[in-house]
C-alpha cells in the first residue's frame, strides 16, 4: 500500500499525548492513580471449629476458616500491608431471629477477640447483618406476610454491633439494608460506652446478580423470594445518593458502595458530594467473573484485577474490600513491576 503523497497530517505539537506514555518510567512519573496495600480490605470467611479450611468452589483461593485459621491468615495479610478484613460468620446453628449474629460467644465475635489477642496490624472490620444467621437466609426476622420487619431487624442489628463493638471491632458495616440501621447501630455503641466504634454503612447497596458466590461462601441464600424488598434497585442512582445523605446523617463515619464496578458512577458522585471516607467492594460475582475469566486463559487474571482495583479507586474509592486483596498487595509491591 502506498501512501497518497499530497496528504501532510501535522499534529499540533501540544498533541502529542504518546511523549509521557514512551517508557514505564514516565508511565509511573506521571501515573494519577497508585494502589497502597493499606487502602485494601479482605474478606474472610469465619466458621467453628479448629485448623478447619474450606475452599469456596465458586471463589478460586478463597476458603472458609475456622477462627485458629483466620488470625494466621490475618498475620499473612498484615505482612503483606493489607489495611484491614472484614469477616463475615457461619454460626455453629441458625434460627428464625439470627440470634448467632449478637450472642457474645458468636463466630465472628470469638474470631475478633483472637485477632485483638494476636495484636495484629489491621482494621478489624465486622460486617453487621442477620442474613447469615437466619434459617431463612433474609437480613432480619419475618412478619406473617413473610417479609422483614425492618423495626425488629434494626434493633437485633443494634445488638449485634454491640457485641461486635465489644469483643474489638474497630468498625461495624451494617449491611441490612434496613432503614434507620446506622441511627440505632450509634445510639447502641454510645449507650455501651463504644463511642470510639466506627461505622461503615453500606448505603447504596443494590439488590445485586453479582452475590451469588458470596451466598454460597455464607451460605446465606434466601430460602424464598429475594432482597429486592430491602436492597435497592440498581437502576437507581438518585435514591443511593439519598441513601447515603441519610446515613451520613444517622450517623456514619465512612460510606460504602457496592458492588463496586456496576456502581463506579455512584462512587464517582459520593465522592464529589461527600467528605468522608467512601470505599467500594468489589464483591464476589465480580471477583469470579474475572477469575473464571482467567482460568479458561481468555483475559490475564492479574492484569484484569489490577486494572479494575484502579478503575475503582480512580472513580473516587479510598479503599477497596477485594477478595484478591493479598494478591495485589504482594504484586503492588512487587518491585519488578
Ligand atoms: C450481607 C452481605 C452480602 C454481601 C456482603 N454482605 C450478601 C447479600 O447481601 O446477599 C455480599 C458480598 C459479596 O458478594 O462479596 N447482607
Amino acid at each position: 500500500m502506498t501512501l497518497v503523497p499530497n496528504i501532510t497530517t501535522t499534529v499540533d505539537p501540544t498533541h502529542r499525548l504518546r511523549r509521557t506514555r514512551r517508557t514505564e518510567a514516565l508511565r509511573s512519573f506521571v501515573r494519577e492513580t497508585r494502589i497502597h496495600p493499606r487502602n485494601l480490605v479482605a474478606p474472610i470467611f469465619v466458621q467453628p471449629g479448629h485448623e478447619r479450611r474450606e475452599p469456596v468452589s465458586s471463589m478460586p483461593g478463597v476458603e472458609r476458616v475456622s477462627p485458629d485459621e483466620a488470625v494466621i491468615d490475618a498475620r499473612r495479610l498484615a505482612q503483606r500491608g493489607v489495611g484491614g478484613v472484614i469477616l463475615f460468620g457461619l454460626p455453629a446453628s441458625k434460627d428464625g431471629q439470627g440470634t448467632g449474629a449478637w450472642i457474645a460467644d458468636g463466630i465472628v465475635q470469638e474470631t475478633l477477640r483472637r485477632l485483638r489477642d494476636a495484636d495484629v496490624d489491621l482494621v478489624l472490620i465486622a460486617d453487621t447483618c442477620l442474613c447469615e444467621y437466619t434459617d431463612h437466609g433474609h437480613c432480619g426476622p419475618l412478619r406473617a406476610d413473610g417479609t422483614v420487619d425492618n423495626d425488629a431487624a434494626v434493633e437485633r442489628i443494634a445488638q449485634t454491633a454491640a457485641a461486635q463493638a465489644s469483643a474489638g471491632a474497630d468498625i461495624v458495616a451494617p449491611s441490612a439494608m434496613m432503614d434507620g440501621q446506622v441511627a440505632a447501630i450509634r445510639a447502641a455503641l454510645d449507650a455501651n460506652a463504644f463511642e470510639q466504634t466506627a461505622i461503615l454503612a453500606y448505603s447504596a447497596k443494590s439488590a445485586s446478580a453479582f452475590y451469588g458466590p458470596f451466598r454460597e461462601a455464607a451460605d446465606s441464600a434466601p430460602a424464598f423470594g429475594d432482597r429486592r424488598g430491602y436492597q435497592m434497585d440498581p437502576a437507581n442512582g438518585r435514591e443511593a445518593l439519598r441513601e447515603m445523605d441519610i446515613d451520613i446523617a444517622e450517623g456514619a463515619d465512612m460510606l460504602l458502595v457496592k458492588p463496586a464496578l456496576p456502581s463506579l458512577d455512584l462512587v464517582a458522585a459520593a465522592r464529589a458530594r461527600f467528605d468522608v471516607p467512601i470505599g467500594a467492594y468489589q464483591v464476589s460475582g465480580e471477583y469470579a467473573t474475572l477469575m473464571a475469566a482467567a482460568q479458561n486463559g481468555w483475559i490475564d487474571g492479574r492484569r484484569a484485577l489490577l486494572e479494575t482495583t484502579t478503575s475503582i479507586l480512580r472513580a473516587g474509592a479510598g479503599f477497596v474490600i477485594t477478595y484478591a486483596a493479598a494478591d495485589i498487595a504482594a504484586w503492588v509491591t512487587d518491585t519488578t513491576r
